[in-house]
């Protein structure tokens, strides 16, 4: 919050001023992004229209779902007609040519993606999906012995990061009642410190094999420390390996020079590519330079095979450089179609460090809206307060009421946000297409919601 108080007093802006959201916006020169993006309608939303918004079931509704499914961009409805049409015009000859040919369709976004990340674009390359790719990375990764054989997660880690170590730790003869590490939060705390987290690394020490955390956490917001914990994973001998399901597009990251060895997300959240849309894999070129097939056994598919040997089964699996030779299948062409309109408009946007800068000034003036303006005290805010500790998501907890139904409340009132059970409401601005107006109005419906 400290960050958006000195952003007013830098302008010249008054706190007080009833028109503060509408001088933001007009400050904001990311605001023209919003127009490139389709937002639902009040009226396709509801589930009931009351007398008050009869006439407004044209609205536009306030967004605040990005961390969960980001918007469709014009660009991806746009593209993907592109696509649907080469395919009809040149059908298997389309792999080598029209507009994009399929062969190289993912390829084609490698640099657009490893800026996302902060990588290479040999480190990175868009496969599958994200569970998927977790079960891929520490089939590859994950390689215990009798002393060394623990994975480590944050106590709380999304459903399918637990059933996706549990299954890999049962799969070589581990038990996840021991041998499966979950950093918690000390009690009535939600959040982890970066010493905490220090503290488990070192006290299992040498007995473990991989550290599996979220960038940022889904249910708290809390954006970890990847460079610092990174280093102590290494330096008690572990391969640490993200889940940047919450963290790609959201935060800025440089996995390269964080020395991070692996890492997934989806592009469904900030990335906005479309629901169940293709993931991003990323492996540190200092892994995959020095990668021998004979000694290292990676999973094959004919995707990870050198162009040249992969249609010839005389000739031996040479694997593509860097992340690409991680690939087993052919990559959707649709899927990486709205994937790559959707990295356009990040690149349009001028990439994720200014929306960034954006980010933590409308989530600040979100948290300074929470503070200030709320009239319930039945709720907390339990995202960290510290802008380098989250992204643009802020979770908070709701006593006496059910979050449930102030969900339902504000989704017929225009607001579309979510409920992680029993009792938290996220709500994330996403720097592209959300404005400060969207933040104030927000909180006059959540005031309304919680009378
Ligand atoms: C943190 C996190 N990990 C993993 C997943 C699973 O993603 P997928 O269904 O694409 O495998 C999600 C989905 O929302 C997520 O939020």
């Amino acid at each position: 919050m400290e960050n958006f108080l000195n952003y007013i007093k830098q302008h010249d802006l008054d706190i007080n001023d009833e028109t503060l959201a509408e001088k933001l916006d007009a400050l904001d020169d990311l605001s023209h992004m919003r127009k490139e993006f389709n937002f639902p309608q009040l009226g396709d939303i509801a589930t009931e229209i009351n007398d008050e918004n009869r006439d407004k079931v044209d609205q536009e509704v306030i967004y605040l779902t990005g961390n969960s499914l980001g918007l469709q961009g014009k660009a991806v409805e746009r593209e993907l007609k592109v696509y649907l049409d080469d395919w009809k015009k040149y059908a298997v000859e389309g792999h080598m040519k029209g507009t994009h040919p399929f062969i190289s369709i993912d390829e084609e976004i490698q640099s657009r993606l490893a800026s996302i990340v902060g990588a290479k674009p040999s480190e990175v390359c868009s496969m599958n999906s994200l569970s998927v790719n977790l079960h891929i990375l520490l089939s590859n990764f994950y390689k215990p012995t009798k002393d060394r054989y623990k994975i480590v997660i944050e106590y709380g880690a999304f459903p399918s990061d637990l059933y996706v170590t549990e299954s890999q730790l049962r799969n070589h003869g581990f038990n996840p009642e021991t041998d499966l590490i979950k950093i918690k939060p000390k009690e009535n705390e939600y959040t982890l410190t970066t010493q905490e987290i220090i503290d488990t690394l070192k006290e299992h020490g040498d007995s473990i094999a991989v550290v599996l955390l979220s960038g940022v956490q889904y249910f708290t917001g809390q954006f970890f420390d990847i460079k610092t914990i990174t280093k102590v994973g290494h330096e008690c001998g572990a391969i640490v390996g993200w889940d940047l399901a919450h963290a790609a597009g959201n935060v800025q990251l440089q996995l390269h020079d964080w020395d991070v060895d692996f890492a997934s997300w989806c592009s469904y959240k900030y990335l906005n590519s479309g629901p169940g849309c293709i993931a991003g894999v990323f492996v540190h070129s200092r892994i995959t330079e020095t990668f021998d097939l004979a000694t290292d056994n990676r999973l094959m598919g004919w995707f990870g095979n050198k162009l040249s040997h992969r249609f010839h089964k005389e000739k031996p699996f040479v694997a593509e450089t860097g992340a690409l030779g991680f690939r087993c299948s052919n990559p959707s062409v649709a899927d990486t179609t709205a994937l790559r309109a959707s990295l356009d408009i990040f690149e349009k946007a001028g990439g994720v460090s200014k929306l960034s800068a954006k980010s933590v000034i409308l989530t600040g003036y979100l948290e300074y809206l929470l503070r200030n303006k709320l009239a319930s005290t039945n709720i907390q805010m339990i995202t960290p307060t510290d802008p380098s500790q989250r992204g643009a998501q802020i979770s908070l907890l709701v006593r006496e009421i059910k979050a449930n139904e102030i969900k339902h409340k504000l989704l017929n009132s225009g607001v579309i946000c979510d409920v992680r059970e029993p009792d938290v409401i996220r709500v994330a601005p996403a720097p592209l297409y959300n404005s400060f107006t969207d933040c104030h109005r927000f909180i006059q419906l959540l005031n309304k919601a919680m009378m």
